[in-house]
């Protein structure tokens, strides 16, 4: 279902503070190990997205009591690791990729039998590579193309650990192998090519589970008895990464930006703005938030330059950064580059076509929509700074293809746009930010306000 669309015009600069919504990433987490764990566990700072939204009722319909206290706020009455109940429904993960990797490493040891599936964007993701490893530890999955895709049933079985060597570094996989690893037999351990986001060993460690973590190898220790705690959710710095780059783009800016989660997994795209910034950049207050690090930041307007970009590098090279870290933040950093001095590489980014979209392709058809000069490449893609004198593109019409952060990263596209941009199916936003387009009006007018 198309949802409508918004138009999204020049701005004067964005000013005041934002506190943007609970990592998407860490709120899924909260209501997984919360449903698993022995007694109470409350959630603050929760996502109410979509996404989020999607794994609490997969759990409810497994009979835990999640009580949503305020829209933020969650009470989940854990119980214990064999505590689920077979599904009332089918689960529907929505959009989901998290729930939906996550949950079926949960299920697959289940004792009873379930089904998963999800929209159509869902079900055109791969599932093989969960499917494969988890069937290796003793797991019964059955589904289209032979497990490939949505809808999957899965026969809750008696599983075996296994030491599991991933071809692609993913969290969801890693993840969804830890989980299915606290009811092995044996010690699970999942060894990436690269450190995927490390929220689940984290969580699970605050909940009491004996995790062991040795650069990219994870394993899955002796206790495995979740206790019920309290959990701060910190700002998503995915969500945070489209007002950095929106406030850098746009003449006059001043933005504080509040309360983000700064694990070090996930500030690639902090990593890469600084090298495409000449002008003034961030300034962090390194805080902490149980388990997770916590920074403020303030952005204000610069001139960026083009760099090159290769996922497949883990660490910092002289001139070429890493992907992974930020690889949420695609479309946005290649909206940073089509207002960059000189030419935007990044490779090694396969990956980012089997997202909620194929993100290489949306990206390059919606810049080019809007004026900019972009060359898509097999694994990556090609971004020609494509600012005028005064620091604005022309302007257009895009799609979203119903993915959120092509809409987000495109509305920000938008406020250093001439003729403004036309956003189809807008609604997508729901599934990480729902308040996204009313904050980044209320930034613009804060400025327009401080200025007069
Ligand atoms: C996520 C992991 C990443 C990320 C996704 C959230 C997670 O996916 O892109 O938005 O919460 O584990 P992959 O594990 O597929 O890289």
């Amino acid at each position: 279902m198309t949802t409508p669309f918004k138009i999204i015009k020049k701005s004067n600069g964005l000013c005041g503070s934002v506190t943007v919504p609970g990592d998407k990433s860490i709120s899924h987490r909260a209501v997984i190990f919360g449903s698993i764990a022995n007694d109470i566990t409350k959630v603050t700072g929760f996502l109410p997205g979509a996404d989020n939204l999607s794994t609490i009722a997969a759990f409810r319909a497994m009979d835990i009591k999640i009580n949503i206290v305020s829209p933020t706020e969650l009470e989940i009455h854990g119980q214990g690791l064999h505590g689920l109940k077979k599904p009332t429904t089918i689960i529907d993960a929505g959009n989901s990729g998290t729930t939906t990797r996550l949950l079926i490493g949960l299920l697959a040891a289940q004792d009873f039998t379930s089904t998963i599936t999800g929209d159509e964007s869902l079900q055109k993701r791969p599932m093989m590579r969960v499917v494969k490893p988890l069937r290796q530890m003793g797991a019964k999955i059955d589904g289209k193309d032979d497990g490939k895709l949505l809808p999957l049933t899965i026969t809750g079985s008696k599983l075996h650990a296994i030491d599991y060597k991933s071809p692609v570094a993913s969290a969801q996989l890693k993840s969804c192998l830890l989980i299915a690893g606290l009811y092995a037999e044996g010690t699970t351990t999942v060894t990436e090519p690269m450190k995927s986001r490390d929220h689940t060993e984290r969580m699970l460690k605050a909940f009491g589970v004996d995790v062991l973590v040795k650069g990219d190898k994870v394993s899955i220790g002796e206790n495995r008895t979740l206790v019920g705690t309290t959990i701060n959710v910190p700002g998503d710095i995915s969500s945070a990464a489209f007002f950095m780059v929106a406030a850098m783009i746009t003449k006059g800016s001043e933005l504080h930006i509040n309360n983000i989660g700064v694990n070090f997994t996930r500030t690639g795209i902090k990593t890469i703005l600084e090298e495409m910034t000449t002008g003034v950049g961030f300034e962090t207050k390194d805080k902490t938030n149980g388990e997770e690090e916590v920074a403020d930041i303030t952005v204000r307007s610069s001139s960026l330059k083009g760099i090159n970009i290769n996922g497949n590098k883990l660490l910092p090279a002289i001139d070429e950064f890493p992907l992974l870290p930020a690889i949420d933040e695609f479309p946005i950093i290649c909206v940073a580059a089509a207002f960059a001095e000189g030419t935007t590489r990044i490779s090694g980014a396969g990956e980012l076509r089997v997202k909620e979209s194929d993100r290489i392709t949306a990206m390059a058809r919606a810049l080019t929509a809007v004026g900019v000069k972009v060359e898509e490449t097999e694994d990556g893609i090609i971004i020609k700074g494509s600012a005028d004198s005064e620091g604005l593109i022309k302007g257009g019409t895009i799609d979203s293809l119903g993915d959120h952060r092509i809409a987000m990263a495109m509305a920000v596209a938008g406020l250093a746009s001439r003729e403004g941009i036309k956003i189809r199916d807008s609604g997508c936003v729901d599934v990480s930010y729902p308040d996204f387009f009313k904050v980044l009006g209320e930034v613009s007018k804060t400025c327009e306000v401080s200025k007069t």
